[in-house]
């Protein structure tokens, strides 16, 4: 497959993917797209000799015209947003049905949007994790492909929290990416499945070690 990985930031979600493509858990070519210049992901792209690209974000509808022509040129069969801090259109969304995908660090349908760690935190909620779900017009809304998760202790902090919870993403995310190139995904009255996937006991590669 051809895949798109659209960053924004510190990119460990797409070293992650690509230190997966190198220990030969993932067959996929992948491209990076970037909104911001200076995102460390950029960097990443290039220690792993991925091909990358940054387009100006605004005005968005400009970015999104770039980003689609060249998601068009390079074949792109499916786009997964890892840290993109934008929100797509409906329009450019509309290309790629039930071909996008995100991953948010709490276990949806709690704590969408930001501050994630600090809003689990001051809930009281004793477990969080990380979820990986196609992305819809609403933000964070999407049906549910996958999750992984991790208790709250009472020592925790937002920083804590947050290792654990990205180690843990590390993980998922390359798995699902897996699972879509398996052509495993599949959404059935508008809820997302794998195919013999144990969702009690994820079946990580051992091989894997991020
Ligand atoms: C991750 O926590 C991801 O779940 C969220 O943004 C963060 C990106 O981190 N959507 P990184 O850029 O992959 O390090």
């Amino acid at each position: 497959m051809n895949i798109a990985i659209f960053v924004s930031g510190r990119g460990s979600n797409l070293e992650a993917i690509l230190k997966a493509k190198k220990q030969g858990f993932l067959d996929s070519n992948f491209y990076v797209i970037s909104n911001n210049q200076h995102a460390k992901a950029l960097d990443i792209a290039k220690c792993y000799d991925t091909p990358a690209f940054y387009f100006e974000p605004k005005p968005k509808s400009l970015f999104e015209e770039n980003a689609l022509k060249l998601l068009k040129e390079k074949n792109i069969d499916f786009i997964v947003l890892a840290g993109f801090m934008a929100i797509l259109s409906k329009d450019f969304i509309k290309e790629y049905p039930h071909k996008i995908i995100n991953i948010h660090p709490s276990l949806l349908p709690a704590f969408k949007g930001i501050n994630v760690h600090k809003r689990a935190i001051e809930s009281g909620t004793k477990f969080s994790g990380a979820t990986v779900h196609f992305v819809t017009e609403e933000i964070d809304a999407g049906c549910i492909i996958a999750q992984a998760i991790t208790p709250i202790d009472q020592e925790d902090t937002e920083t804590t929290l947050e290792h654990k919870v990205l180690s843990l993403e590390h993980k998922l995310l390359p798995q699902v990416i897996k699972w879509i190139e398996q052509g495993r995904v599949f959404i059935k009255n508008q809820k997302a499945y794998v195919k013999d996937a144990k969702y009690g006991s994820y079946p990580f590669n051992p091989e894997l070690e991020i």
